[in-house]
């Protein structure tokens, strides 16, 4: 019988996560209960809120226990249904963790349909961070034709959805992006107005002239000096996003801000939200999403790090920006170095 390979939470991170939080293991295939389904995860969502999840104390969600598998979104193929709603062959998208087979209630995975877009996608444009852009942009933000929003870590799985909502919604988009290759991206195929490099070092003057006539919406995915610096820019009676604050996420000290006084000058409404706490949205937002994927007014782009081992290494590189686009895990198939992963059939 085959071995299902998975990695566990090993260890609590201080400050940066390392490959020594993780630990990869070999242990029997499951087999399902009435009501579940046996998957073979084919590819596995990297996502910076697992970040979080490693972390001991009180978030919006519970922390991760040690020595469970690491919690993580999936797409994968139905080998064995206890379950009218599945026959083997489906797939599925649903959050089976990182490793390569897993049995899960038929409640907790979804059909999805690879003649609308490829697999993959239901992990990124069509899945969980196409819907936080929906959510975040239209459902929160509510962008006007001829507002100018900025999106900071605008080349990634939600930043890159957001800049291209806005587009469609008729505004003016303004992306923050680490490095002259993604913004050039941000900005050449995805569409975008402008988009600024916060390494070049001259981020408040380059943002300035990026948005000659101020910040309308701010979709917030960073955070820090990055946030900070767009307060400085912001129109009366704008509004915030906070949807993530990646540049924290392993920090030991917060950054401190400075420009908090713009909120009270400038009447800046501002809201925090989890794509989670409105399932009832998600249908909505997979349906418009779809729409304009199929319509090709939505692109993307993926990062795949090769086998479930590359997963400790691809996750903390996409915590320093090392990914180009969303970052996935090919469970099977070739390896970077040419070699194909144990237990690949
Ligand atoms: N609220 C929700 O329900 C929800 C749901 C999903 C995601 N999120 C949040 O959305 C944000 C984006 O997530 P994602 O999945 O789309 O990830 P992503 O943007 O594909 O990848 C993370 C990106 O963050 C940027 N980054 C990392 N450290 C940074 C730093 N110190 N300064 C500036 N940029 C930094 C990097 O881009 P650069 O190379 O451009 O720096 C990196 O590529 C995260 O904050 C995440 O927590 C929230």
């Amino acid at each position: 019988m085959a071995d299902n390979r998975q990695i566990l939470f090993a260890s609590r991170p201080r400050g940066w996560v390392t490959e020594e939080n993780f630990r990869l293991v070999a242990t029997p295939l499951p087999a399902p209960a009435e009501g579940q389904v046996l998957v073979r995860n084919h590819w596995l969502s990297l996502d910076p809120y697992m970040r979080g999840r490693m972390d001991e104390g009180k978030s919006y969600a519970t922390g991760a226990e040690l020595g469970e598998v690491m919690v993580g979104g999936t797409v994968g193929e139905v080998l064995e249904s206890r379950s009218p709603r599945f026959k083997p062959g489906d797939r599925v998208v649903g959050a089976l963790g990182w490793q390569e087979y897993a049995v899960g209630d038929a409640g907790a995975v979804a059909k999805i349909d690879t003649s609308v877009a490829p697999a993959s996608c239901y992990l990124g444009v069509l899945g969980m961070p196409g819907v936080t852009a929906w959510m975040g942009l239209l459902d929160i933000a509510q962008p006007k034709e001829g507002e100018t929003l900025v999106v900071s870590a605008a080349s990634g799985a939600v930043g890159s959805v957001v800049g291209q909502l806005a587009k469609i919604r008729g505004c003016r988009a303004v992306g923050i992006a680490g490095g002259a290759m993604k913004c050039a991206y941000v900005t050449g195929e995805l569409g975008f107005d402008a988009c600024v490099d916060y390494k070049a070092g001259n981020l408040y003057a380059d943002l300035k002239a990026a948005v000659p006539n101020g910040i309308d919406v701010c979709f917030e995915n960073v955070g820090g000096e990055i946030f900070d610096t767009e307060l400085r820019l912001m129109n009366a009676f704008s509004r915030v996003t906070v949807c993530g604050l990646v540049s924290q996420y392993n920090a030991t000290e917060a950054y401190a801000m400075k420009n908090m006084r713009s909120i009270l000058v400038n009447r800046i409404r501002m809201q925090g939200f989890i794509v989670s706490d409105r399932l009832e949205l998600w249908p909505r937002a997979i349906g418009e999403l779809s729409n304009w994927f199929t319509t090709g007014r939505l692109r993307y782009r993926e990062c795949v790090a090769q086998g479930l081992q590359s997963a400790p290494a691809a996750f903390i590189g996409m915590l320093k920006g090392q990914n180009f686009g969303k970052q996935l895990v090919k469970l099977w198939g070739q390896t970077t170095n040419g070699a194909v992963p144990e237990h690949a059939s």
